[in-house]
């Protein structure tokens, strides 16, 4: 049964036409059971519009217009409907049915079917008195200690995708840890995702070095926070403190832990703007940060890969359609390996978040775990990677894992003509691809929220 006929109208004339493709996609029936009271705005529809939408369809935000006033609301209504019912939004990459994640974004079938009878019903706004803000709303940041800005504005100038790294002057005298993190986009609609990483100390020049050869605020980078096609270690040693995409909100770390942050570093904050529906503006984007002095539990933030991919043993030739490349080991010796003993091999560790990264011809990647009895779970699944919706994945139950136990980053590409980015307005031609930091390398990887 096809419920909504002509949804765009009322967009298009808020967007001015043509701006995007709109489509009236059919809606499948709901489960036979008899639909409760009529839903309405104020009740019913708000809260999950409040929770899931408004953190991008806000004014000024990254999404192309707004919906955060009933009148705008009701007026969208088909279109808001159409939107929700074929799933197009909102966008949250990770399939369902592996682990339960915070601030899950995606709707349930009962919050989709309360969109879709209230639209069809006439949208009627109900009494603001009984709106009740829903329990999904992400709480953000309980406490700001730092609030480190770039140091000045910077306007990006390449359509549609520019990636820029700002160096930030880190205050602390002592060992300090970051136990929440947030960020506030200075131009909500052309800030994309940012990930906030910070240069250890020995390695301050080499970023300092980046910044100093390119002319404007900050430099070139791209995926990573080097400014050059380095491998992830080495002279450019980082650490990442956390990442942040529309919608998203700012969070606390896991309750005990913190990522430690020694004197001397530099905060690199990267930025992907993104100027395809936006205006470029001048952009100064902040991070806010909770910080203590000590912590229960140190946490290690790691990329989980192939330490042979970094090495040249990765190739993705040009043409090829479907390129795999998967990674498993026993997660406890190989955590170890990365955090250089900080973790022992012998003992287990606790999982808390996980990010996952490829580059612009990333078709999918997962992550998963193989217990020492072979059950295999899956953690995150990404069946379809879009570079432009990257964040933290927080698992709502963190996961132990002992030595036995395994774990395995799983990563497709298609590097057909077809796949191609595009840079600079120009779709470029397919070319063998192998790992690196930069817009033409591909990378594969999972980063890791530990502690011991
Ligand atoms: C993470 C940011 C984000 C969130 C959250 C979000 N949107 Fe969107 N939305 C966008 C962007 C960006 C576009 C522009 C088209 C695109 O890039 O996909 C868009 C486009 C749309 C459109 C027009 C195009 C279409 O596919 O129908 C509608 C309607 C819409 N969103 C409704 C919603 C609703 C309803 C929610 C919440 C249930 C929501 N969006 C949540 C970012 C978001």
């Amino acid at each position: 049964m096809n419920r909504y006929h002509g949804t765009c109208s009322a967009l298009l004339a808020l967007m001015g036409a043509g701006a995007i493709g709109c489509s009236s996609t059919a809606s499948s029936d709901n489960d036979g059971s008899p639909p409760s009271a009529t839903p309405t705005y104020h009740r019913d529809v708000r809260p999950i519009l409040e929770a899931k939408c408004t953190g991008c369809h806000a004014p000024g935000g990254i999404a192309p217009f707004a919906f955060t006033t009933a009148d705008v609301a009701i007026q969208l209504k088909d279109a808001i409907a159409d939107a929700v019912t074929s799933r197009r939004m909102p966008p949250w990459p990770p399939a369902p049915g592996c682990a339960e994640l915070l601030d899950d974004r995606s709707l349930t079938d009962d919050q989709i079917d309360a969109i879709a009878r209230w639209a069809e019903a006439g949208a009627p706004p109900g009494d603001p008195a009984e709106f009740v803000a829903s329990p999904d709303m992400p709480g953000g940041l309980s406490r700001v200690d730092l609030d480190l800005s770039m140091p000045e504005p910077y306007t990006p100038a390449t359509a549609p995708d520019e990636y820029r790294c700002f160096l930030i002057d880190w205050p602390y005298e002592a060992t300090r840890f970051v136990t929440g993190l947030g960020v506030t986009p200075g131009a909500p609609s052309i800030v994309h995702h940012v990930v906030v990483f910070f240069a250890k100390p020995g390695a301050v020049e080499t970023y300092e070095a980046w910044d100093a050869a390119d002319p404007g605020p900050g430099y070139s980078c791209f995926g990573g926070p080097t400014g050059d096609d380095a491998a992830i270690q080495g002279p450019s040693a980082y650490g990442i403190l956390g990442g942040w995409a529309p919608g998203s909100f700012g969070r606390d770390a896991p309750r005990g832990t913190g990522i430690e942050v020694p004197p001397g570093v530099k905060i690199v904050m990267q930025v992907h703007y993104n100027i395809a529906h936006g205006m470029p503006a001048p952009d100064q984007t902040r991070v806010a940060l909770r910080i203590d002095d000590a912590v229960e539990r140190p946490a290690y933030t790691m990329p989980w890969l192939d330490p042979a991919w970094v090495k040249g043993g990765m190739r993705i030739p040009a043409g090829d359609p479907d390129v795999m490349y998967d990674f498993e080991e026993d997660a406890a010796t190989a955590v170890s390996l990365f955090t250089k003993g900080a973790l022992p091999a012998d003992q287990p560790f606790t999982l808390y978040t996980v990010g996952l990264h490829q580059h612009l011809r990333g078709k999918s990647i997962s992550l998963s775990t193989r217990r020492g009895d072979g059950e295999r779970e899956c953690l995150v699944d990404i069946p379809r990677w879009d570079f432009h919706w990257q964040s933290p994945y927080g698992l709502a139950e963190p996961r132990r894992l002992a030595p036995g136990d395994r774990l395995r980053v799983e990563c497709h590409w298609d590097n057909s003509a077809e796949n191609q980015p595009f840079v600079s307005g120009v779709r470029m031609p397919p070319e063998d691809l192998a790992w690196g930091e930069g817009t033409n390398d591909e990378m594969c990887l999972a980063w890791l929220y530990v502690t011991p």
